[in-house]
């Protein structure tokens, strides 16, 4: 009965209070269930964070409401039409084991009918996050290592068949953007030091030859990016982007991008 209560709508800066307090006090909460400290993701007790993610327009920013009171968020990331993350939910302490995340999951998948393949990354430690992911039909299929700790990539396909918002290697174009692709890595080429040319600060660079059954494509990591892709793994990009340099087309990571080796 309760869960039929739970609505979503669009976060509005006046709600970034009540949203700030909820989530501090859900991510508290993970101190029990395998946190190895205190604290949650970035921004998750700051107002200013909040703020600016509600205005933030690559993001859509949700309140979840239950008897049209806020117990909870949920911050979609954009990657086109077709593929869509949850970024991060959170449900008020009082109201967890209820259903209400669940329910939530479910309103966010009518609101978005394109979207054939959702994703999200949670920390391999959590054992209340892994647990509810999977009770929602996630599957992982990778693990992600760019944060300070590991992290579990799950997805779940709403229609099945190679997902729309994918690109096979051979059909990668130039000045493509946002690019959803798979490879193995073949041979990776560096780090190798240049400096930049706007602020001469020393930068690390390398070459990885990403190969598909369609093809193959160069890769240009840069700094941190390049620790997260090992020889003979596959993996996944997301945000890619690709130009032609000396007749080559190459694809590099975008800000907002993603390396999920795969499992
Ligand atoms: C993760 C979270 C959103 C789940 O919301 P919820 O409303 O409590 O989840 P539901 O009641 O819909 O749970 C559905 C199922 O998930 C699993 N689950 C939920 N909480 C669990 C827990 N504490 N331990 C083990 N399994 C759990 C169970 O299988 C549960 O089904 P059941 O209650 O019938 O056994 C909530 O716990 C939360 O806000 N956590 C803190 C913030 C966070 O980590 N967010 C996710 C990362 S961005």
């Amino acid at each position: 009965m309760i869960k039929d209560s739970v609505a979503i709508q669009r976060a509005e800066v006046e709600d970034a209070e009540v949203l700030t307090e909820t989530c501090k006090s859900a991510f508290d909460s993970d101190s029990e269930f395998g946190a190895p400290r205190p604290g949650g993701p970035p921004g998750y007790e700051s107002l200013e964070w909040n703020i600016e993610k509600i205005k933030n327009r690559y993001l859509h920013y949700y309140k979840i409401l239950n008897e049209e009171e806020i117990i909870g968020g949920f911050i979609v990331g954009d990657r086109g039409p077709n593929y869509q993350v949850c970024e991060r939910i959170w449900i008020n302490p009082s109201q967890m084991r209820k259903g209400m995340g669940t329910r939530t999951f479910h309103l966010i998948w009518e609101k978005y009918p394109l979207a054939d393949l959702w994703v999200l990354g949670t920390p391999e430690w959590n054992t209340r996050t892994n647990p509810f992911y999977q009770s929602i039909g996630f599957v992982q299929i990778g693990k992600t290592h760019e944060y300070s700790w590991d992290g579990i990539y799950y997805e779940k396909k709403i229609t099945e068949g190679f997902p729309i918002a994918m690109s096979r290697i051979e059909d990668i174009k130039d000045r493509q953007q946002r690019v959803i692709v798979e490879g193995r890595v073949e041979n990776i080429a560096g780090p190798r030091a240049v400096s930049s040319r706007k602020t001469g600060e020393e930068l690390k660079v390398a070459d990885i030859t990403l190969s598909d059954d369609t093809g193959s494509i160069k890769l240009v990591l840069w700094n941190k990016q390049i620790p997260q892709v090992k020889v003979d793994s596959s993996i996944r990009i997301e945000e890619g982007y690709v130009k032609t340099y000396r007749d080559e087309l190459q694809m590099s990571v975008g800000q907002w991008g993603m390396i999920i080796t795969l499992v």
